[in-house]
């Protein structure tokens, strides 16, 4: 019997299926099967008898040099790239549309431009006028970067051969489009192609290759994992409509940390960077309000302080809603149930929001205890003291458990005027003296003495 050639790729996980379905069955995402040409080589094939040649082993032990490393001279976006950018790497930056992607790229490639790389930005998505145009409004007409709007990666990398940049911005890898591959623009085989191919050209020809990579709506670049898996570093750029705040987070990166943030201000001169994200986030703070808590996070390397607002009020529906911006929704469920289940503090009937303020988005679970804190002032209606900080991990047993970094959450939170603190149990540290610092080991008990009941 004829088998049908063609073959659907999952866009979310990359599993390849024979027939279309609107729900892929590996990983239940809807809506992200893509047609894709048939496999040269089926999964009934491999490499049989014949013999490759053999590839030559190193010793573990053989002295490399550290990668070589390029500053912009912007700390909040050196620190993301690990201290710099690394020769002969590829980045992925993706970000929602018109979050700022580009506005950053011009703005890096500037700056690398001015520290002595060659750059070449092209944009497949703009004009070069459109792109000089924002370079005038940006001040940054002066950088000696070289641009181009092309879309036809063969011309592209014929170029590049030409040229021999240092640095290439490619925006974006939707637009890009490989002639060898039969799929239109924007399509999984064509953004995994063309992205393979930028990727392997990075490695043999020495060059950083940054592609700019649009996010779906469910919050994943756009095209298959693999492209997030070939690369060495993705990057987001992530941040609220409404916000002028922007935070570029490295979620994957060969030469340096992950979960490192930049935050940025999105200003009509263009992004600039916050040298201190802890008092931007606090700076909307008003007077004392129930619901209102300041957690003292880390992000990265670096402790950030942000407000978590609650907000509970008795439901008009059958089920009560449970709306979470900023953090995670079944972590919320959890505390919930932890509240319920070990502290006798029912939320029944209730309706329950939660929002970090300043469109931070926050995945640590140190962040628990500000979370109970918020949740029981919303719900008792009263104000927690506005001059303290929280922080602490919940288990589901009800204890509270101790979070890393403990000093440098408390250093910053007396550095930013705070005077007290509510946190785990732990070792005394030196930096108590200056903060009165409470420290719990069960829930249950920091409820009843934080907010006198059981
Ligand atoms: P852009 O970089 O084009 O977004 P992306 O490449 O992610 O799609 O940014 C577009 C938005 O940024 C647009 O809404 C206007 C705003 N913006 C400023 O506020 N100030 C500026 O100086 C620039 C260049 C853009
Ligand atoms: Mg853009």
């Amino acid at each position: 019997m004829a088998k049908s050639k063609a073959q659907y790729v999952c866009s979310s996980c990359g599993a390849s299926h024979t027939k279309w379905a609107g729900q892929c069955d590996s990983c239940n995402s809807w809506n992200t099967l893509m047609e894709e040409g048939p496999l040269s080589a089926g999964p009934g094939k491999t490499l049989g008898g014949k013999r490759g040649k053999a590839i030559a082993l190193g010793d573990l032990a053989k002295q490399e040099d550290a990668p070589s490393r390029t500053v912009s001279g912007v700390a909040e976006l050196d620190r993301v790239l690990g201290g710099g950018l690394v020769a002969a790497s590829a980045l992925l930056v993706g970000g929602d549309p018109g979050i700022g992607k580009s506005t950053l790229l011009l703005q890096a490639a500037a700056r690398f431009a001015r520290n002595g790389l060659k750059v070449i930005y092209i944009s497949g998505e703009e004009a070069t006028a459109q792109v000089r145009l924002r370079a005038q409004r940006l001040g940054l007409t002066e950088s000696p970067v070289l641009l181009a709007s092309e879309t036809n990666l063969r011309d592209i990398l014929t170029t590049l051969d030409q040229e021999k940049p240092d640095l290439v911005v490619i925006d974006s890898i939707q637009t890009m489009w490989a002639d060898h591959v039969e799929a239109a623009p924007g399509s999984v085989s064509q953004v995994r192609a063309t992205a393979h191919e930028l990727t392997t050209y990075a490695k043999r020809k020495g060059v950083a290759i940054v592609m700019v990579g649009h996010v779906t709506k469910e919050g994943q670049i756009a095209g298959p994992r693999v492209v997030e898996h070939m690369v060495d570093t993705v990057l987001y750029f992530e941040g609220e409509r409404g916000h002028q705040f922007r935070l570029l987070r490295a979620v994957k990166n060969r030469f340096g940390p992950a979960d490192e943030i930049g935050v940025f201000e999105m200003t009509g001169k263009g992004l600039v960077e916050v040298k201190n994200p802890s008092a931007m986030f606090l700076s909307e703070r008003g007077d004392p309000a129930p619901g209102s808590v300041v957690f003292a996070g880390i992000e990265g390397s670096r402790p950030v302080l942000c407000e978590f607002q609650a907000l509970v009020a008795p439901s008009p529906h059958a089920q009560a809603r449970r709306s979470v911006v900023g953090w995670d929704g079944s972590r919320l469920a959890m505390i919930l149930a932890v509240l319920e289940a070990r502290c006798g503090v029912p939320f029944t009937g209730l309706d329950v929001y939660l929002n970090v303020a300043g469109g931070m988005r926050v995945t640590e679970p140190a962040a628990d205890l500000a979370v109970a804190a918020a949740l029981l002032s919303a719900r008792e209606d009263v104000s927690l003291p506005q001059d303290g900080v929280l922080f602490g991990e919940i288990s589901l047993s009800g204890a509270i458990r101790p979070v890393a970094q403990a000093e440098n959450r408390l250093k910053e939170a007396q550095k930013l005027g705070f005077t007290a603190a509510i946190g785990p149990q732990g070792k005394a540290t030196a930096h108590e003296s200056g903060l009165n610092v409470r420290r719990f080991s069960g829930l249950a008990e920091f409820v009843e003495q934080v907010f006198g009941q059981n």
